[in-house]
C-alpha cells in the first residue's frame, strides 16, 4: 500500500528532521525541503542513515514563491508540517523585518498552494511564547495569549491567526493544528541527529552541553533571585522526540481521527517545571561531568516560570511526552560528545 506523504518545510532543521524520522517510523513518507539558512545538508544524510531510505530532500526557499510551487507540482503529499522560520529571539528585536518578512510569507505561500492544490491538512509550529508571562499555571490552551515580547514571538500569534482565518474563510478545503511548543531539548538516541546552533547558543541546554565539553569556559545562570523555590527561571523542557510524535498524532488526528475541528491548537509539553539549576544538577549527575555555572543578571525578557497543561493533547491527539529528563540529558550529551569528537 502507498504510504501517505507529508510535506516537511525546515526539513533540516531540528525539530523538522527529528519529526522526519517519527513520520517514517509511523509508516508515512516525507519530502523535505529548507533552505539551509539555519542547517546543514548532512543533516539530511543523519535522517536518511536512521531511517534506511533515500528521503527526497530540495533546497528551496519558502517565500519563493514558484520555487515552492514546483514542489507542490513535482510531489504528491495531502498534509504539510511547517517548521520553516527564522528562531532566534533576540536577532528579531534587531532585524524585526527579516523576521516578518521570512517567517510570515513562507507561511502565507504554503497555506495558499495548499488551498489552490486541494490538500487539506497543515500543521504550524507555535510556541508558548504566545502566552507571554501567564497569570496562572501550568497553562492551558485556553490561557489567552498576550502580547508578544519580540517580533518573533508575534510572527507566532500572527501565523496562528492566518491559518485560523484562512481555514474560516476555505469552507472545509483546509484543516489546521497550531501546536505550542514549550522548550525542545535533546536528541535522536541515535547521536545522529540534534541541535545545531550556529555561534554562541542562545539556549540553555546547547550552552550547558558546550560548557561540559568545554568549548565555553562557564555557564551564566540569568538570576538566581526569582520568585521561584532555588531563585533560578522554571520551564517545561519537551525532549524532541516526544515532540516530534505530537507532530505525527496530529497528521494521524486530522486524517482519521473522529470529530476533528478545523482549527485546533494544542500545548505539546511534559507538565512538568524544572527550574535551571535542577536542570544543571541532573545533566551532572545523569552523565557524570561537570558544567561550570556562575548566578549572572537577569536576561531582559525572561519570564519567571511557565509550564504546559497538556491534559489536551493526551485526550484528542492520545499523545503525551514519553522521555524522562534523564533520557533526554543522556541523548543530547551523547550528541554533544559524537560532534566534539569525545569518547
Ligand atoms: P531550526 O532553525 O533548526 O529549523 C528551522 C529550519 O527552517 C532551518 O533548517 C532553516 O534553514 C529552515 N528555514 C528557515 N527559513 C526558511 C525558508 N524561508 N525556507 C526554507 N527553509 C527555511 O529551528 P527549530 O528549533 O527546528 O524550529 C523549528 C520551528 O519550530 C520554527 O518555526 C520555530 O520557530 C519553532 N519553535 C522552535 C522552538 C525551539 O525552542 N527550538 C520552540 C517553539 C517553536
Ligand atoms: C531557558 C532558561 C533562561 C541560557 C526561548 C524562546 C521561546 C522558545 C524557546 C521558540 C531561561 C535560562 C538560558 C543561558 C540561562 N523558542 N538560560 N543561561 O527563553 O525559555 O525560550 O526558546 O519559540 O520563544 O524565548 O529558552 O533555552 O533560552 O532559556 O540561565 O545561557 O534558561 O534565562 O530561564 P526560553 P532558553
Amino acid at each position: 500500500m502507498k504510504r501517505p506523504c507529508v510535506l516537511v518545510t525546515g526539513g533540516a532543521g531540528y525539530i523538522g528532521s527529528h519529526t522526519a524520522v517519527e513520520l517514517i517510523a509511523a509508516g508515512f513518507d516525507a519530502v523535505l525541503v529548507d533552505d539551509l539558512s539555519n542547517s546543514e545538508v548532512a543533516v539530511i544524510e543523519g535522517v536518511r542513515a536512521i531511517t534506511g531510505r533515500d528521503v527526497p530532500f530540495v533546497e528551496a526557499d519558502c517565500c519563493d514563491r514558484e520555487a515552492l510551487e514546483r514542489i507542490f507540482t513535482r510531489y504528491e503529499f495531502g498534509s504539510a508540517i511547517h517548521f520553516a522560520a527564522s528562531k532566534a529571539v533576540g536577532e528579531s528585536l534587531r532585524e524585526p523585518m527579516k523576521y516578518y518578512r521570512n517567517n510570515l510569507l513562507s507561511f502565507m505561500n504554503l497555506v495558499e498552494l495548499m488551498h489552490e492544490t486541494g490538500r487539506r491538512n497543515i500543521v504550524f509550529s507555535s510556541s508558548c511564547t504566545v502566552y507571554g508571562e501567564p497569570r496562572r499555571l501550568p497553562v492551558t490552551e485556553r490561557t489567552p495569549r498576550r502580547p508578544a515580547a519580540s517580533p518573533y514571538g508575534n510572527t507566532k500569534q500572527i501565523c496562528e491567526d492566518i491559518l485560523r482565518d484562512a481555514i474560516a474563510a476555505g469552507g472545509g478545503a483546509l484543516r489546521g493544528i497550531a501546536l505550542r511548543y514549550f522548550n525542545p531539548i535533546g536528541a535522536h538516541p541515535s547521536a545522529l541527529i540534534g541541535e545545531l546552533p550556529r555561534g554562541v547558543p542562545q539556549n540553555l541546554l546547547p550552552y550547558i552541553t558546550q560548557t561540559a565539553a568545554g568549548i565555553r569556559d562557564c555557564l551564566s545562570v540569568y538570576g538566581g533571585d526569582y520568585p521561584t523555590p532555588d531563585g533560578s527561571c522554571i520551564r517545561d523542557y519537551i525532549d524532541v522526540g516526544d515532540l516530534a510524535r505530537a507532530h505525527v498524532a496530529a497528521i494521524r488526528h486530522m486524517t482519521g481521527g473522529a470529530d476533528v475541528r478545523p482549527y485546533e491548537v494544542y500545548n505539546i509539553g511534559t507538565g512538568r517545571g524544572v527550574s535551571v539549576l535542577e536542570l544543571i544538577r541532573r545533566f551532572e549527575q545523569v552523565n557524570r561531568v561537570k558544567v561550570d555555572y556562575k548566578i549572572a543578571g537577569r536576561r531582559a525578557g525572561d519570564i519567571p516560570a511557565i509550564w504546559a497543561d497538556p491534559a489536551l493533547a493526551a485526550e484528542r491527539l492520545d499523545w503525551r511526552a514519553e522521555r524522562t529528563l534523564d533520557q533526554t540529558l543522556a541523548s543530547a550529551w551523547a550528541w554533544q560528545k559524537r560532534l566534539s569528537g569525545i569518547e
